[in-house]
């Protein structure tokens, strides 16, 4: 994915910009962002034949709501081994409170956005749930089909904003996974939510055509 010959990265871009959309306040994010930096600086290592002088530079942004605890989460980071990881690492971590339904970078900015269940949550409750979905605050069984069908929409027109906001933040080689909940029947109001599916995007082919 980051290697010198496909652009992403390639020995003149001295810094990666990366984002998690939803990290939370726990300490899952610290292990995939560790895990990711580490994969980037093997392949650019084996890729590059460099010494680490070569490797590149690192802005990491912890995103979630304005109320998400980012005073642990920031704790968390210094027990943690992100910041300096098995080499001499120059990483930048920066909370970044705000909504992923709203812009979040400037153009053409970022290189690799990360998410994982975290898109499940939308903007908001569909208009008019109040009175059609009345003994619920959410889906549940004894919703009228029209509440399925709002809370469908709704995400739906999510989704798209979601795709079309990174769809500008991101370079034209930028890559982007998404991991979500799923399940495997279709009734939306079974909770057997177990099954991960994760997507990857690469921004020039796949976003484009959203
Ligand atoms: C289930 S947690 C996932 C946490 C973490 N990504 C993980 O995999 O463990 C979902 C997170 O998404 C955040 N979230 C929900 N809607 C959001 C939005 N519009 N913008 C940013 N974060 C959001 C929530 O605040 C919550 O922290």
């Amino acid at each position: 994915m980051f290697s010198a010959e496909n652009g992403v990265f390639h020995a003149k871009s001295k810094c990666l910009k990366l984002v998690d959309l939803g990290c939370s306040s726990g300490p899952n994010t610290l292990f995939i962002i560790s895990y990711i930096l580490n994969a980037i600086e093997d392949l650019c290592s084996k890729r590059i034949h460099s010494s680490d002088h070569h490797l590149p530079e690192f802005e990491v942004f912890l995103n979630d709501l304005p109320d998400n605890d980012f005073n642990n989460l920031f704790k968390l980071l210094l027990n943690s081994n992100v910041i300096n990881g098995s080499r001499k690492r120059h990483c930048f971590l920066y909370g970044l409170p705000g909504s992923f339904y709203s812009r979040l970078f400037p153009s053409n900015t970022l290189h690799f956005a990360y998410s994982s269940y975290s898109l499940h949550w939308l903007s908001h409750v569909p208009e008019g749930m109040e009175s059609t979905n009345k003994e619920n605050i959410c889906i549940a069984r004894t919703s009228p089909p029209e509440v399925f069908e709002a809370y469908a929409k709704q995400y739906q027109r999510d989704f798209s904003t979601f795709l079309s906001l990174r769809g500008e933040e991101m370079i034209a080689d930028g890559r982007m996974v998404l991991t979500f909940r799923g399940r495997s029947v279709e009734d939306p109001s079974c909770t057997d939510l177990i099954l991960p599916i994760s997507l990857c995007f690469h921004k020039h082919f796949d976003m484009v055509a959203q």
